[in-house]
């Protein structure tokens, strides 16, 4: 069933490189562009954009296999910082060009390229890494039937709405029935099957109530906690105390978290990343008007000087 859903392709080292090297402009026409055009050569090489023909090939036809549309993600990472920077402000790829805009924009991707192992506390050396692409076909997903399951001991202990920015009535509303079948889930499919007895799976929920795994994540600090801290879920501590007072509580029975209440509505997490709309409309030169008043700009400056 997940052959339907998911391709993974191994990450060629000349594509990696790509995705990191600054600017874009390599000589045309090889599989495997040399970082620096020759030195001494007089004659005006024709310079533009890499081209990786195989791997382009290789993709385009998973591309087709999922559907036309894909959500790409490296081995741990999808450039969700970067939605903003594609024509459809969305992770939403049908074409290597789009998966190369969002993860060359993207800082999380950069920091699975660069710095894999940045929380790790281990004393060995880091091991050697194959990077993959992950292209998971494209689903239209509703945020408020997302939630994230933080698991200790190999013991589901809280549940968390994803999108904690916004106020979902129906979560209030049904959190007992979420948090059952959430539990029920991971008691058939999750528990004691995965390698590390401490994690975060993060799951879906359709409108006919039925669960999907999205994703597994590290338990620890490079994990957004969302409506936990840490603190509390290393230690415990505060954990015990969430239920509803008078309620009979299971002893596995996990805490349930989700935004409750309209005024508690946060912007979204993801804001920082964004450069201005003027920044944007001059590089994409969207706005002549903006881009014109700039350059006006610019020589007054020089004329003052
Ligand atoms: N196949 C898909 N189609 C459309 N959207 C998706 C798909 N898979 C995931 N998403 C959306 O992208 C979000 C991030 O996905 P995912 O958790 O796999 O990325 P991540 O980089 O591991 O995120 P995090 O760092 O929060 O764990 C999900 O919450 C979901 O809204
Ligand atoms: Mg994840």
């Amino acid at each position: 069933q997940l052959a339907n859903l998911v391709v993974i392709l191994p990450l060629p080292e000349n594509v990696k490189e790509y995705l990191l090297d600054d600017g874009t402009l390599v000589v045309s026409g090889r599989e495997d562009p040399p970082s620096h055009a020759q030195e001494g050569s007089d004659d005006a090489e024709e310079i533009q954009a890499p081209e990786f023909p195989e791997f382009t090939a290789k993709v385009q036809e998973a591309i087709s296999s999922l559907g036309g549309s894909v959500f790409p993600k490296l081995n741990w990472s999808a450039p969700r910082d970067a939605y903003w920077i594609a024509m459809n402000s969305s992770l939403k790829c049908k074409a290597l060009s789009d998966i190369f805009l969002l993860f060359k924009s993207s800082d999380f991707i950069t920091r699975d390229l660069t710095q894999p192992f940045i929380h790790c506390t281990d004393d060995s050396p880091d091991p050697s890494l194959d990077y993959e692409l992950v292209l998971r076909k494209w689903c239209e997903l509703i945020p408020g039937a997302e939630f994230r399951c933080f698991v200790k001991e190999n013991k589901l202990i809280g549940i968390s709405q994803r999108d904690y920015t916004q106020y979902y009535d129906h979560i209030s509303k049904q959190h007992e029935e979420i948090c059952r079948s959430i539990q029920e889930f991971f008691k058939k499919h999750i528990q004691y099957k995965f390698l590390d007895e401490d994690f975060v799976f993060d799951v879906y929920r359709d409108s006919r109530g039925r669960t999907w795994l999205i994703d597994f994540n590290p338990f620890g600090e490079v994990t957004d906690s969302l409506l936990f801290t840490w603190e509390e879920l290393t230690s415990g501590k505060n954990l015990k105390g969430d239920h509803d007072e008078g309620e009979t509580t299971e002893q596995d029975c996990p805490v349930f978290r989700c935004t409750n209440s309209k005024v508690t509505v946060q912007p979204s997490p993801y804001l920082s990343y964004r450069l201005p709309k003027d920044f944007v409309d001059l590089s994409t030169g969207e706005d002549v008007h903006k881009l014109i008043d700039f350059l006006k700009l610019v020589r007054s400056n020089e004329n003052n000087f």
